[in-house]
């Protein structure tokens, strides 16, 4: 098989996989330490989604008002509805602060106070003394933090001589026999090559799966490749029925208004002028958490009180907040909004509806990025050689929702905390033994087979239909009776997998296979997000359920473990949620009613 491919090896100490947030924030960590480490990205790495993350990155400074991790712990807590493991909220909130110390010690240009400290926003769920008062917790540049982070740590990894293997599809894990993973193999899309990528530590940092949705805030490009290579390898995904929309979607285009705009004053409205949040959350109104908003703009819409002909949208004021703080701390979405809206923010509102946004599930890791499994009895068993950080990963400290700002703290706690592993775990110029079970075979064959599909399926065309059942079947509210009907709906379009055309048989930029490799990678996703959501009969968090619109704490603590086979067939375990903490400088957090 390889002889009919450009076959090039390669050997490192580490191989990342993603260049966001997460992957150059390990990238960085592991050359640093002195790893020889490559990093393989599908996307020139300033190109890669974090780039368009908006409002900041949530780290308890106290820079703007009195703050304490502990609070940022709670209000985690409470914003997973309990279902985020509680050890890996108190690392995360606890290392936040000198994860931010450290990215502004790297050249991270943070808006400013006029002290000259790192300026932080509220966001939606963060508060002061366990729920009594509203933090700015949020760490800000404008809002374009996410660029700016992606850009500084884009020339640090590149400054302390990480490898970049850049638009290269990574397509398949090495397996061993024993499930040690041992490299990656991916596709140059520019020569048409192929490398093995031989590695003591691959680490995926692939993003997430939005685009299994017809509108999502996601770029084009993240459609889970990481979470379909683990599924491959047999390996399950963790939750994948928590999905989250944020609410302010540009209603038509789905692009990001950042929550910073509600953090600095913005709100919203239905079609009678009200502010309606401040019946769903009559504390935090429009900074409540993104599941109570989106639910609420939802219940809005459906009982009639939708914007519009057609009464499905609502309205985001920030016409008051007036130019001057618009230009200075929101400028990115002024020009969102008269680009893909045609709205002058300083005079009108922007249309706005709830949109996918992130994934909560993926692959089930512990607070150091090791990928762990369910192994005889065991739901912490490690994969040898396998780690998983950022969206792609489950670790979980989302839980069943993500707090808004807790995604670049995610990336770049965890980023850090998976490079310092690999640092213990690996030492440098260690020689690779060889695979034994034609594990090089296996994938090369699969590229293959995929490469010259000659059936009667279009890829754009079923990608399509499964976007459109994930929006219809798998969305903000949900009953068994229409998962069901978009289970079936997925699983006769999954038959349908083996009968694409892929038209065009070049190596070179062919557009046509890549997208039919991300399509194998995100139709499974799909079953595996549908499957969870039927079978988890209670409503927490983003899983809401109109025939079980309770929590269930006695039945649902615990998080979905999801396999899926080639076949796609789906196969469902469960493993508690963590009630401890990692120190006595916290008490575990009892559930308790949610409510802003
Ligand atoms: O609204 C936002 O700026 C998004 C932030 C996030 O998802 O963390």
């Amino acid at each position: 098989m390889s002889k009919a491919y450009n076959v090039i090896e390669h050997a490192y100490d580490v191989v990342v996989v993603g260049a966001g947030g997460a992957g150059l924030r390990a990238t960085l960590g592991m050359a640093v330490s002195g790893l020889s480490t490559a990093c393989i990205t599908k996307v020139f790495p300033t190109r890669s989604h974090t780039v368009a993350a908006q409002g900041g990155m949530s780290a308890a400074l106290g820079n703007m008002g009195e703050d304490d991790w502990r609070w940022h712990m709670y209000d985690t807590i409470k914003g997973s509805d309990w279902l985020g493991d509680q050890d890996a909220i108190e690392y995360m909130c606890r290392e936040a602060i000198p994860a931010v110390v450290e990215l502004e010690h790297y050249g991270v240009p943070f808006s400013r106070t006029d002290a000259g400290k790192i300026y932080q926003r509220p966001f939606g769920g963060m508060t002061t003394h366990y729920g009594e008062g509203i933090a700015q917790r949020t760490c800000a540049a404008a809002d374009r933090t996410g660029h700016a982070i992606l850009h500084t740590l884009y020339q640090q990894s590149l400054k302390h001589n990480a490898e970049f293997f850049i638009e290269y599809f990574a397509t398949d894990l090495l397996m061993d026999d024993d499930g040690t993973c041992k490299g990656v193999m991916a596709w140059d899309l520019a020569t048409g090559d192929l490398h093995i990528y031989r590695a003591h530590m691959v680490l995926l940092a692939t993003g997430g799966y939005g685009r299994t949705y017809f509108s999502c805030t996601s770029a084009h490009t993240c459609t889970g490749d990481g979470n379909g290579m683990v599924l491959r390898a047999g390996l399950p995904l963790q939750d994948m029925e928590f999905v989250q929309f944020h609410p302010t979607g540009i209603y038509g285009a789905g692009c990001l208004i950042t929550e910073g705009v509600r953090g600095e004053g913005g709100y919203l409205t239905n079609s009678e002028g009200e502010r309606f949040m401040e019946r769903y959350a009559p504390n935090a109104k429009d900074l409540a958490s993104r599941d109570v908003v989106s639910r609420s703009m939802t219940v809005e819409i459906n009982e009639g009180r939708g914007i519009g002909e057609e009464k499905d949208h609502i309205h985001l004021h920030l016409e008051h907040l007036g130019a001057d703080l618009i230009n200075e701390k929101l400028p990115g979405i002024a020009e969102s909004a008269r680009i893909f809206a045609g709205v002058d923010v300083t005079k009108a509102p922007i249309p706005v509806i709830p949109t996918v946004h992130y994934n909560m599930g993926g692959i089930p890791t512990n607070y150091q990025g090791e990928v762990v499994t369910l192994k005889d009895g065991d739901p912490d068993t490690v994969i040898p050689g396998l780690m998983a950080i950022g969206e792609a990963a489950c670790v979980s400290v989302h839980g069943a929702n993500r707090l808004g700002s807790n995604s670049l703290l995610d990336l770049v706690v965890f980023g850090r905390a998976a490079a310092m592993r690999a640092a213990e775990l690996v030492k440098p110029n260690q020689p690779h033994s060889e695979l034994k079970n034609g594990a090089v075979d296996k994938v090369l064959e699969r590229f293959d087979k995929i490469r010259h599909s000659n059936g009667s399926v279009n890829t754009a065309d079923l990608r399509l239909e499964m976007q459109k059942i994930m929006q219809n079947h798998a969305a903000v509210f949900r009953t068994g009776e229409s998962i069901e009907k978009g289970l079936q709906k997925l699983r006769a379009l999954n038959d349908q997998m083996d009968d694409l055309k892929v038209t065009d048989r070049s190596m070179i930029w062919n557009t046509d296979l890549v997208e039919t490799l991300e399509l194998t990678n995100l139709m499974p996703q799909a079953l595996a997000t549908a499957q969870s959501a039927l079978n988890r009969t209670e409503s927490r968090g983003a899983q809401a359920r109109d025939d079980f619109p309770d929590r269930d704490d006695d039945n649902w603590m615990k998080h979905s473990l999801v396999s899926v086979d080639d076949k796609g067939n789906v196969t469902i375990d469960y493993r508690p949620v963590h009630m401890y903490t990692q120190t006595d400088d916290v008490e575990v957090v009892p559930p308790k009613p949610r409510v802003y």
